[in-house]
């Protein structure tokens, strides 16, 4: 409503109320005015506010409604009419009855149908006492809901059936008030520096404060559940003395995404329909040459005790520019670099965005997180690798975790993570792990005794288990909930 309209019905009614010392009924004089009723409501509750007027309120039944069981009743008849009509001319039998009708049926319909003396009982038969019986509850039913008026006694039985409920029409019978005056002028709500100046401060009337008033919703400012589980994880990782990775290039050569982790290039990963291929640079620009060559090396004809895969290395397969399909990528980056200096033992960790050309469905997109974290030492074994998960995964409020077998060409052994989830009683898997193969790490020139071990996992699943969404498209992504993001409570997980 606007303020004009607003102004105007406040003006009609503290001008109907100047010579009237009357109560008014709030009907009634919005009817007379040709004003709308909730208006005059809204405009009247203001004045009570201001103590312009004063008021009580009243309600009075406006028509009747139909309620569900009544709704039920208009369209399939009353169960009583059902019941009689349900019993054949020779009669039947109670159980059979009741099969026919349903029990809620049967129930109803029986005491009415008794009540009214339709049913005749005989030693194991009922049947009918009149030959034909009108449904007057339905066609009660039916005039209530097109609008027509019942009498009181029709109207009582109805509702002590609880077949129809009263709509309720509210208003108020309202009076002059103590501070009733012909105009309401504004109340100032700033004291402006017009005011002091020129001394109209001493005659204005100020608003009151509102001390009881609700303060209003920030709506900025909102992280979504994905950064504030990444920050969990930050917590932990860095609690365990690992430093984060730079993972801020999406772009990566198929080099360093998948022939330097000793990936060959037949591999069914590398295939367009699992990577996104950039069209546009599609190469990169520059690769280590001298790495370059130990890594045509290793895949084409082995070394360092390894047999190599023994096919022909194409040098343009490794140039062609992609999205990363795992922070893995930046991971041997990182090892290489380490390996061009004096060895330092280091523990490293990444989160950030990864890109696989994937069917889009419930739990997967094209796109997703992943949590990585990778520790390089001399000597370290899979015993290594297990305590670090155990410690990395009981921060996380996992502390019970098995393992299976599995195959990374860049990880032996490998093994798939499960956990077992205190919340959903159950075991999931939550993560993938290895240690590097030597014919990844030795030709990057890490000592021959470091060895790496490492493991990763996505962000989205755990998030989705501690949100309990269970609709990807509903966390991430173009057709998510605002309000999600708004309302999502504080995340605390493990310590
Ligand atoms: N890169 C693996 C993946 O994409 C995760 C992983 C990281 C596995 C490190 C082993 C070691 O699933």
């Amino acid at each position: 409503m606007n303020t004009l309209k607003l102004q105007t019905l406040e003006d009609a009614i503290l001008g109907f109320l100047e010579n009237y010392e009357q109560i008014v009924d709030s009907g009634e004089f919005a009817a007379q005015h040709g004003f709308s009723h909730d208006e005059i409501m809204s405009v009247i509750q203001s004045l009570i506010g201001s103590e312009f007027v004063v008021a009580q309120p009243i309600s009075r039944i406006e028509r009747w409604q139909l309620t569900a069981e009544g709704k039920t009743y208009a369209s399939n008849g009353s169960p009583e009419f059902q019941l009689y009509s349900a019993i054949p001319s020779e009669g039947i039998s109670c159980a059979e009855l009741k099969t026919k009708l349903g029990d809620l049926v049967f129930k109803i319909g029986w005491q009415q149908a008794i009540k009214n003396k339709w049913l005749e009982m005989g030693k194991a038969q009922v049947s009918r006492k009149v030959d034909h019986v009108e449904d007057n509850v339905k066609a009660m039913l039916l005039k209530i809901d097109d609008g027509e008026a019942l009498d009181q006694q029709d109207l009582d039985a109805l509702k002590r059936r609880k077949l129809i409920s009263p709509i309720k029409w509210n208003g108020y019978l309202f009076n002059k008030g103590p501070k009733y005056a012909r105009e309401r002028k504004k109340p100032a709500t700033d004291l402006t520096r017009e005011n002091l100046s020129g001394g109209t401060w001493k005659s204005l009337e100020f608003k009151e404060y509102n001390y009881s008033a609700k303060g209003a919703p920030v709506e900025g400012g909102h992280l979504h559940p994905l950064l504030k589980v990444k920050q969990q994880f930050q917590m932990i990782f860095r609690q365990m003395g690992f430093e984060e990775m730079p993972t801020n290039n999406y772009v990566e050569s198929s080099f360093w995404n998948f022939d330097a982790l000793f990936q060959p290039q037949q591999h069914p990963a590398r295939d367009s329909h699992d990577t996104f291929f950039l069209r546009e640079p599609c190469k990169t620009r520059t690769l280590p040459e001298d790495y370059v060559e130990r890594v045509r090396h290793i895949h084409e004809s082995g070394g360092y005790g390894s047999r190599g895969y023994g096919y022909d290395w194409k040098r343009e397969e490794a140039n062609k520019n992609l999205l990363r399909t795992h922070t893995t990528a930046v991971s041997s980056r990182m090892l290489y670099a380490l390996a061009k200096k004096h060895f330092e033992a280091k523990k490293y960790y990444s989160i950030n965005r990864v890109f696989r050309n994937e069917a889009v469905d419930r739990t997967h997109l094209a796109e997703f997180h992943q949590v990585e974290g990778l520790i390089c030492d001399r000597g370290l074994g899979l015993g290594d690798l297990k305590g670090v998960l155990g410690d990395f995964f009981s921060r996380l409020g996992m502390s019970k975790l098995r393992f299976k077998p599995a195959y990374n060409p860049y990880t032996e052994p490998s093994m798939e993570i499960f956990g077992y989830h205190e919340g959903l009683k159950k075991w999931v898997e939550v993560g993938n792990s290895g240690m590097f193969r030597p014919e990844m790490l030795l030709p990057m020139g890490l000592p021959d005794d470091v060895s790496v071990i490492a493991w990763g996992l996505s962000l989205e699943r755990p998030t989705m288990i501690l949100y309990g969404i269970n609709n990807i498209r509903d966390l991430f992504g173009h057709k998510v909930d605002l309000q999600l993001i708004k309302s999502n409570g504080i995340c605390r997980i493990g310590l």
